[in-house]
C-alpha cells in the first residue's frame, strides 16, 4: 500500500477490484463460522440471508431523505415502526427508523434535554448505571448533557438506592438497560422508572440487544423482568432491528409512550432558499436498503420464526452458562472488578458535570417531587414548564410585528382564550411577516376541527386563507372550507400529516404555509 494512499490515476478493472475486496475480506472475522461475537447476529438461514441480500441489491442507489419520492419506503418504514411499537408496546405511531442503537440512544437523550429545558431545567443530566452502553457517554458528550454514572450493584443490575440518591433537580432523563452489553444482565426497570416518574423525569429502557428477543423469551415462557411500555414510567425504548430482528446493519427503533414525545426529535427548517427541509431524525440523506431489509426480515421470519430463533438463542445461552460453570475453579459469573467495586460503592456519581451548579438537597442526593402540575401528554406528571406561550420577537404584544391591534382586538371580540389568542397573534404576526405579500395562505397544525375551525375564521379575519388543516374529521372540515390531511393515515409519512399536507399543497400548485404552536408540541418550529 503506498503511503500515503492517493486517487489512482487511471480507474482499476471491475474484476481485478473484485479479487482485491475478495482478499481483502478474507482476513476479516469468519461470522459464519459460529465463533463471533456480537458483531453479526447470525440468523444461520440461508434463504434468509440471500433475500436480504438481494432486496438490499434492488434499493442499493436509492434515498429514503425524501420519503414522497419513494411510496415503497414510505411504506415499509411505517410497517416496520409499526411492528416494531406493536411488539414494544408503544402506540404504532411513536416511533421512528435509525441507522443504529448509538443513534436511537442520541435521540432519547435529545428529546429528554429539550423536554426538561422546556420543564426550566437549564442544564439536564443523564443519570446511567455505569454499564450502560458508551452510546449513551457519546451522546452526552455530542449534546452537551452531564453524565451521572452510577455503579451496579454485585449481581452487575442497577442499584436502584444509589440511583435515587443520584437523582436530583438538574435529572433529565435516566436509564436502565435491558440487558445491558457487558453482563447480559436486565436491570430492574420497574424500580429505576418507578423514581424517574415520581419525580417527573422521562426514562429511557435500553433494549437494543433485546428489543426483538425478549418478547419473544416471555412467550416462551422465560421468566422476564418487565422492561417495556407496560411499565408505566418508561418513555422511551431503543430497540435494534440489526441485532435479534436479524436484519442487516443500519436499522433500530427508537419508540416513544407517545407520538408528542417523538415529534421533539423531528426537525423542521424552511429559513433557506431550498424551501422547507423536514426529517424525522438525525440523518439527512439516507440510504434505503436497511429500511428494506429491515421490513423484509421482519415479514419473513415471522412471530414463529422469531419464537423459534429465540428458542436457539436461550438453548445455547444455556449450554454456555453450564460449559462455564463446570469449569473447575471458576468463582463466578460477574467479573472481580464490578464485585470488589460494588463493596466499597460509595453512592457518589462519576461525572464532575453532575456537580456544575448542581444544588444537593438537604437529605443527601434525593430530589424533592416536584410541584403538583399539569400531566405531561406521556402521562409522567411534571412540574408546570416555565417556557414561554409564544416565540419572543416583534409582535409578541399588542398588534404584532405589521402593527395589527386590531386583529388582537378581533380575537378577543370573539371570545377566544387568552392562549389561543397570542397563538393566533404570532400566527398572525408571523403570517405576515414570513408570507410576504404575494402569498395568502395559510396551514395551521391544530387539534379537532372544533379548534380548526376558530384557527381559520381567525386567520381569515386577519387576512389569511387557511388552506390545509392536519388532523380531524377530512368531511366536517370541508364544510368549514378546509382541506383536511387525515394524520392517522398510515401512508402520511415519518414526519406526520404536515408533510403530507404540504406536499398535497405544493402538488396542486398552491402556496402553504404552516406554524406549529408552541403551546402545544413543545418548542416552535421556527
Ligand atoms: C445494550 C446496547 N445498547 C446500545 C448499543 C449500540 O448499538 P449500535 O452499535 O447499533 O449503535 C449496543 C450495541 O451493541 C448495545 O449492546
Amino acid at each position: 500500500m503506498p503511503d500515503p494512499v492517493t486517487i489512482p490515476a487511471h480507474g482499476r478493472p471491475s474484476a481485478e477490484l473484485l479479487a482485491e475486496v475478495a482478499g481483502l475480506h478474507e482476513d476479516d472475522l469468519d461470522w459464519r463460522g459460529g465463533r463471533a461475537f456480537s458483531l453479526v447476529y447470525n440468523p444461520d438461514d440461508d434463504d434468509l440471508e440471500h433475500l436480504l441480500e438481494e432486496v438490499g441489491r434492488r434499493f442499493l442507489h436509492e434515498n429514503a431523505l425524501n420519503p414522497f419520492k419513494y411510496p415503497s419506503l414510505l411504506r415499509m418504514e411505517q410497517e416496520v415502526i409499526a411492528m416494531a411499537c406493536a411488539l414494544l408496546g408503544a402506540p404504532p405511531r411513536a416511533g421512528a427508523l435509525t441507522s443504529g442503537g448509538t443513534e436511537s440512544i442520541f435521540l432519547a437523550v435529545q428529546v429528554a434535554r429539550d423536554e426538561a429545558r422546556a420543564r426550566g431545567v437549564a442544564e439536564p443530566t443523564l443519570v446511567t448505571p455505569s454499564t450502560a452502553h458508551p452510546a449513551f457517554a457519546k451522546a452526552a458528550k455530542y449534546l452537551d448533557v452531564a453524565h451521572v454514572r452510577v455503579p451496579v450493584g454485585a449481581d452487575g443490575r442497577a442499584d436502584v438506592g444509589a440511583t435515587a440518591e443520584a437523582l436530583d433537580e438538574r435529572t433529565g432523563l435516566v436509564v436502565g438497560s435491558a440487558p445491558c452489553y457487558p453482563y447480559g444482565v436486565i436491570d430492574p426497570i420497574a424500580e429505576l422508572a418507578a423514581l424517574a416518574a415520581e419525580r417527573g423525569v422521562l426514562f429511557h429502557t435500553d433494549a437494543c440487544l433485546g428489543g426483538w428477543l425478549l418478547p419473544w423469551w416471555e412467550r416462551l415462557g422465560e421468566p422476564v423482568p418487565p422492561w417495556d411500555f407496560r411499565v408505566a414510567g418508561v418513555t422511551s425504548i431503543s430497540a435494534d432491528v440489526h441485532k435479534y430482528g436479524y436484519a442487516f446493519k443500519g436499522a433500530s427503533v427508537i419508540a416513544y409512550r407517545s407520538r408528542d414525545l417523538l415529534e421533539r426529535q423531528f426537525f423542521w427548517y424552511d429559513d433557506w432558499p431550498g424551501g422547507l427541509y423536514a426529517s424525522g431524525t438525525t440523518a439527512g440523506t439516507r440510504p434505503a436498503a436497511p429500511i428494506v431489509g429491515a421490513w423484509t426480515a421482519i415479514n419473513r421470519i415471522g412471530a414463529d420464526g422469531y419464537l423459534r430463533m429465540a428458542a436457539t438463542v436461550r438453548d445455547t445461552t444455556r449450554r454456555f452458562a453450564e460449559g462455564i460453570a463446570a469449569i473447575e475453579g471458576w468463582p463466578s459469573p460477574i467479573p472481580r472488578h464490578v464485585r470488589a467495586r460494588a463493596r466499597r460503592r460509595s453512592h457518589r456519581p462519576s461525572a464532575g458535570g453532575h456537580r456544575r451548579g448542581g444544588r444537593r438537597h438537604g437529605r443527601p442526593g434525593l430530589a424533592p417531587r416536584p410541584p403538583a402540575g399539569r400531566p405531561a401528554p406521556h402521562g409522567v406528571p411534571v412540574p408546570r414548564p416555565r417556557r414561554r406561550a409564544v416565540p419572543r420577537g416583534p409582535g409578541r404584544r399588542g398588534g404584532g410585528a405589521d402593527g395589527q391591534p386590531g386583529r388582537r382586538r378581533h380575537l378577543r371580540r370573539r371570545g377566544l382564550s387568552s392562549g389561543l389568542r397570542s397563538v393566533l397573534g404570532a400566527v398572525l404576526a408571523g403570517a405576515s411577516r414570513r408570507m410576504g405579500p404575494g402569498i395568502d395562505k395559510a396551514l395551521v397544525e391544530v387539534g379537532g376541527v372544533a379548534m380548526a375551525r376558530r384557527v381559520a375564521d381567525a386567520l381569515r379575519a386577519g387576512g389569511a386563507e387557511p388552506v390545509v388543516a392536519v388532523g380531524g374529521d377530512r368531511s366536517a372540515l370541508g364544510r368549514i372550507g378546509l382541506d383536511g390531511v387525515d394524520d392517522r393515515h398510515p401512508g402520511e409519512g415519518p414526519l406526520g400529516g404536515v408533510c403530507t399536507a404540504l406536499a398535497a399543497a405544493e402538488r396542486a400548485g398552491r402556496p402553504a404555509w404552516w406554524w406549529r404552536p408552541a403551546t402545544s408540541r413543545g418548542s416552535p418550529a421556527r
